[in-house]
C-alpha cells in the first residue's frame, strides 16, 4: 500500500488563498448556462475566458459579415487583427474597457474578480449600436468586397446600445459573483474534508507502524523466551539427575544405614526431585514442540492396548484418591498412524488431570470408538479443498465427574502455564504445561482436541486422530 504523496500542506493551499481559478470555483456547465441565457435575452455574443486565456464558456453564433470578410485577403488580415486585439483586451484598472473593430462593431471586456483578484474575463460583442452605418474603413477595406453586400450584412450584426450592454455586463458580473461565492464555499468544504481524511490516514499509518514494531519486538521476545527455557531446562536436568540418583542411593542404604528421620528427609528430596524433573521434561517438550524440532516416530498403534496401559498406569493414583477409573473400547477398532509414546503422554496427561480435578468418590472413564473427521487442511486432499471430505478417525474420550471447566475457559486452558484457578489456595498442584503439550502433540498427529461438559457434572476431553496417514493426491 502506498500513501498518497502528502507533503506539508500550507494553510494557504487549504483555503485556496492564491491558487483559486475560475475553473475550480464554477462548473463549466453553470457558466455556459448563464451566458447562454443572457445571450438569448439580449442577442449579444458572450464569451468567458479564464485568466490564462482558456475559453470556458461561449454563447455566440457565426456572424455573416465576418464570414464574408474572410473571403477576401485584406478582410482576413483585418479580422485576424481583431481576434488578436480582442484576445489581448484587458479590462484595465476600471474593470472594463471597450474595443471597436474594423466593422465598427464594439467589443466590451469585463474583469471577473474574486476576493479582489482578477481570475478571468468576460467579453461581450461584437455588437453594433442601433442605426449605426458601416464605417468607411469597412467599405474601403478591399475593392474585391461588394459595398452593397457589406451594407446588408452590417445591418444584420447583433444590435444593442452601449448602455444596455453595460448593464447586461454588470448584471452578469453580479450573478457570477454569487456563483463564485458558493463555488468557493463548496471547494473549501471538500478541501477541508480531504485534508482531514488525509490526516486520519496519516495517523492510522503511524499507529500501524508502531504496532508492527511492537509486534516484531514481541515475536523476538517470544523467541528469546523459548530459547531461554530450552537452555535452562537442559542445564537443570543434568545436576538434577545426580540429585535424584544420589538420594535414591541414600534411601536404599548404599551409603550406610539411615535413621527413620533421615530416610524420610532424603525420600522427600527424592520426591521433590522427581517433580522437578517432570516439570523440566515438560518445558523441554514444549520448547521442542514450539520450535518444531520434536520428531514424531509414527507407526501403527493399537488404541485398545494404549488405553488399557494408561488405565493400569494411573490406577494407583486413582485408588489413592478414591476415584473410580474405568474404560470402554469399541470392538474391532482399527489401528491408527501415530507416535505411541506421545499418544500415551496425551492420554496420561488428560487422565491425570481428570483424577486431579475430581473429588473423592467421583469417576473417571476412558473410552475409544471409531468416528469420522473433516479433512483438516489442504494437504489432506492434495491441495484441493473437497467439501465434506471425511476421514476415518478414532475418538478417545476422557470423562470425569469433577469440578468442570467453564465454557469461557475452554480455549485458554491449552495455553502454556494457564490454570483456571491460579490462586495460592488452589489444592491441585501442577504447572499448567500439560494441556499445552497435549494440544501440540495432537496437532502433530493432524488430530483435534476439544472440551465438552459432562453430565450431570465434570469435563470430557475428546481427542480425535485420523486412522490413516495423510496421503498426497
Ligand atoms: N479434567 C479437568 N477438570 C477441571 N479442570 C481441568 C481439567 N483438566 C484441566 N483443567 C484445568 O486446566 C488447567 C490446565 O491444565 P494443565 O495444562 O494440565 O495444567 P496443570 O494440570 O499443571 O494445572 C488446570 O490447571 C485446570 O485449571
Ligand atoms: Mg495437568
Amino acid at each position: 500500500m502506498t500513501a498518497p504523496a502528502a507533503p506539508h500542506r500550507s494553510l494557504d493551499e487549504l483555503t485556496l488563498g492564491s491558487s483559486m481559478s475560475l475553473e475550480d470555483l464554477v462548473s463549466r456547465d453553470g457558466l455556459n448556462e448563464m451566458v447562454k441565457s443572457a445571450h438569448e435575452l439580449f442577442g449579444v455574443p458572450i464569451r468567458v475566458f479564464a485568466e490564462e486565456g482558456k475559453l470556458l464558456a461561449d454563447a455566440a453564433e457565426s456572424i455573416d459579415l465576418y464570414a464574408y470578410l474572410n473571403t477576401s485577403r485584406a478582410g482576413r488580415a483585418a479580422l485576424s487583427e481583431v481576434v488578436a486585439a480582442v484576445k489581448a483586451l484587458a479590462p484595465g484598472p476600471a474593470g472594463e474597457s471597450q474595443y471597436r473593430c474594423v466593422t465598427g462593431a464594439l467589443y466590451r471586456v469585463v474583469a471577473i474578480e474574486y476576493d479582489s483578484r482578477q481570475i478571468g474575463r468576460m467579453i461581450l460583442g461584437p455588437f453594433a449600436e442601433p442605426s449605426s452605418l458601416p464605417p468607411s474603413t469597412l467599405l474601403q477595406l478591399d475593392t474585391q468586397l461588394d459595398a452593397d453586400q457589406l451594407r446588408t450584412l452590417h445591418a444584420k450584426l447583433p444590435h444593442a446600445d452601449e448602455q444596455t450592454v453595460g448593464s447586461v455586463a454588470h448584471h452578469l458580473a453580479k450573478v457570477l459573483d454569487l456563483l463564485l461565492f458558493s463555488g468557493h464555499r463548496a471547494l473549501l468544504t471538500s478541501n477541508m474534508h480531504l485534508a482531514s481524511v488525509r490526516e486520519s490516514f496519516r495517523e492510522l499509518e503511524d499507529k500501524n507502524q508502531k504496532l508492527q514494531v511492537a509486534y516484531d519486538r514481541l515475536k523476538e521476545l517470544d523467541r528469546l523466551k523459548s530459547n531461554f527455557l530450552a537452555t535452562v531446562s537442559h542445564e537443570l536436568r543434568t545436576p538434577l539427575t545426580s540429585i535424584i540418583g544420589y538420594s535414591e542411593m541414600l534411601v536404599e542404604g548404599l551409603a550406610g544405614d539411615l535413621t527413620n528421620e533421615q530416610r524420610d528427609f532424603v525420600q522427600t528430596i527424592r520426591d521433590k526431585g522427581d517433580q522437578l524433573l517432570a516439570l523440566i521434561k515438560g518445558l523441554l517438550d514444549l520448547s521442542k514442540l514450539e520450535s518444531g524440532t520434536m520428531s514424531l516416530r509414527k507407526n501403527h498403534v493399537d488404541v485398545a492396548a494404549l488405553v488399557k496401559d494408561v488405565v493400569s498406569t494411573m490406577a494407583p493414583t486413582a485408588r489413592k484418591k478414591e476415584v473410580e477409573l474405568a474404560f470402554e473400547v469399541e470392538k474391532g477398532l482399527p489401528s491408527i498412524w501415530a507416535d505411541a509414546e506421545r499418544l500415551r503422554q496425551v492420554l496420561l496427561n488428560l487422565t491425570e488431570n481428570a483424577i486431579k480435578f475430581t473429588p473423592v468418590s467421583g469417576a473417571v472413564r476412558l473410552a475409544a470408538r471409531i468416528t469420522g473427521m473433516e479433512a483438516q487442511n489442504a494437504g489432506d486432499t492434495g491441495g484441493m479443498v473437497l467439501l465434506g471430505a471425511r476421514r476415518t478417525a478414532v475418538e478417545m474420550r476422557v470423562a470425569d465427574t469433577g469440578i468442570g471447566i467453564p465454557e469461557t475457559e475452554r480455549m485458554r486452558v491449552f495455553d502454556a502455564f494457564y490454570q483456571v484457578d491460579s490462586s495460592s489456595t488452589r489444592e491441585a498442584g501442577g504447572t499448567g504445561l500439560g494441556l499445552s503439550i497435549v494440544k501440540r502433540l495432537v496437532d502433530g498427529h493432524d488430530g483435534t482436541v476439544r472440551i465438552e461438559a459432562n453430565q450431570p457434572r465434570g469435563t470430557v476431553f475428546v481427542v480425535t486422530i485420523p486412522v490413516k496417514r495423510a496421503t498426497i493426491g
